[in-house]
């Protein structure tokens, strides 16, 4: 920021605006980069191989691709669309993991003959029809399973993925299917059993939650130890915690992976396990907090007690406060030394009451044709928009070092219309 206006990354906010139109999400690079590489310097060990790998749900595209890779990081994707774009951006293959709780046929036959380094496997039905595609094709892979170690994170009930019915993985109770999904993975000439996988939620601000989900994993592990089974790899999932709003206190990188270092190191010793490669996935904690929405100010209203601040975009590219009730900040971006008289509730353009990005926010008068800059939207932002009233999605830009390009174009209304057809089917 410098004097009244919002800079991001070296550009002035208002120049992407005027340029690529609104609203666009600005992400800036270099802080994608400073992320990836906190995790990638912090997450070490003197017992074990770590890898970081970037969980593409939180958002994806071949430019952000291409700095994951150049980070050395592996991806994970939890569908054939992810995957395709893994593929498509030149992502080495072998270093992509493939989540997902129903992962159908043709997304196995993609990922298996696509070479995808790395299966998770949610269940046993999966694990069979993965272990038969490999074999009759004759191509090797590795295979985690997935296990759901009810830990409970204290976060949305949405994003929680450990409680005791989630649809995720295989309890951690069921021990002697997971010994069956072991000794059905030993007979597979194909796919190779590396390890456990599990991950308890999204946006976690707990360090004690990691630590209590390692010293649970690392019980499991010396189970599989015991009855014959060596586990070389555990992956712990992601869920780092980013900064919306000043409720929030994220757990700063370096400190959260010392914690899942020494946690790992500690159970290692405590139960005896010899583990070889430890994993962490985070998304939201490398996107989130790197990427602004910048939209235009429309009409203002009074309504009996509240002022709204109307929005061009809304629930359709950001639905995380509708979904969730997700807090963000926001500041008009050339007002940003204004005083803040004003307290609006921003409201996007969508046909739904609950279309409101932000509410009760302090904020200088705004004008319509004001930029309006919404903070920490880079993660789950894009990835979830939709076309819900026919609006386009935005555009995203990287920014680096005074210098922007546009990495995905603003939908058209000749987009949104390209799929219609009239064909008839034949049976
Ligand atoms: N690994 C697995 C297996 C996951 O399911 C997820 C997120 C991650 C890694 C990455 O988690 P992160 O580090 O980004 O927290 N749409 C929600 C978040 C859903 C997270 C789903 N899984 C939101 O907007 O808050």
């Amino acid at each position: 920021m410098s004097d009244s206006t919002l800079i991001i990354d070296g550009v002035r906010a208002k120049d992407i605006a005027a340029s690529v139109g609104t609203p666009v999400i600005v992400y800036s690079q270099s802080e994608i980069e400073k992320r990836l590489m906190e995790f990638t310097e912090s997450f070490k060990s003197p017992r074990l191989n770590t890898k970081v790998v970037y969980a593409s749900k939180a958002f994806s595209c071949g430019a952000m691709l291409e700095l994951v890779k150049n980070a050395g990081c592996g991806l994970d994707v939890v569908s054939g669309g992810e995957m395709y774009l893994a593929k498509k951006s030149g992502f080495p293959m072998e270093d992509v993991l493939f989540h997902g709780n129903n992962k159908t046929p043709r997304e196995i036959e993609e990922a298996i003959s696509w070479g995808a380094g790395t299966f998770v496997i949610d269940n046993r039905l999966e694990l069979r029809r993965i272990i038969s595609y490999a074999k009759d094709i004759k191509r090797k892979c590795r295979a985690l399973i997935r296990i759901n170690p009810h830990i409970s994170a204290h976060t949305h009930s949405y994003i929680m993925t450990a409680d005791l019915d989630s649809k995720f993985g295989i309890s951690i109770d069921s021990r002697d299917e997971i010994l069956a999904m072991m000794d059905e993975l030993s007979g597979s000439e194909y796919v190779e059993f590396t390890g456990f996988h599990a991950h308890i939620g999204s946006q976690i601000f707990e360090k004690d939650a990691y630590a209590g989900e390692i010293d649970t994993m690392a019980q499991l592990i010396a189970f599989a130890e015991k009855n014959g089974c060596f586990v070389k790899c555990l992956d712990i999932g992601g869920g780092f915690a980013a900064y919306y709003t000043s409720e929030d206190s994220p757990i700063p990188v370096p400190e959260v992976c010392r914690t899942i270092i020494d946690a790992c190191h500690t159970a290692m010793d405590k139960y005896g396990i010899r583990l070889e490669t430890l994993m962490i996935e985070p998304g939201r904690s490398i996107v989130a907090e790197a990427g602004t929405t910048l939209y235009t100010v429309g009409d203002t209203k009074r309504t009996y007690s509240k002022k709204y601040v109307f929005v061009d975009g809304g629930m359709c590219d950001n639905i995380r406060p509708a979904l969730y009730g997700a807090k963000y900040r926001c500041d008009l971006a050339e007002k940003m030394d204004a005083e803040k008289t004003d307290t609006v509730t921003v409201a996007g353009k969508c046909c739904e009451s609950g279309d409101i990005l932000i509410h009760d926010i302090p904020l200088p008068p705004a004008e319509p044709g004001d930029i309006l800059a919404v903070y920490t939207t880079g993660a789950y932002g894009y990835s979830m928009a939709s076309n819900y009233n026919r609006i386009g999605r935005p555009a995203v830009v990287f920014a680096k070092n005074g210098k922007a390009r546009c990495v995905i174009r603003r939908e058209t209304y000749e987009d949104l219309d390209a799929l219609e057809c009239s064909r008839d089917i034949e049976f």
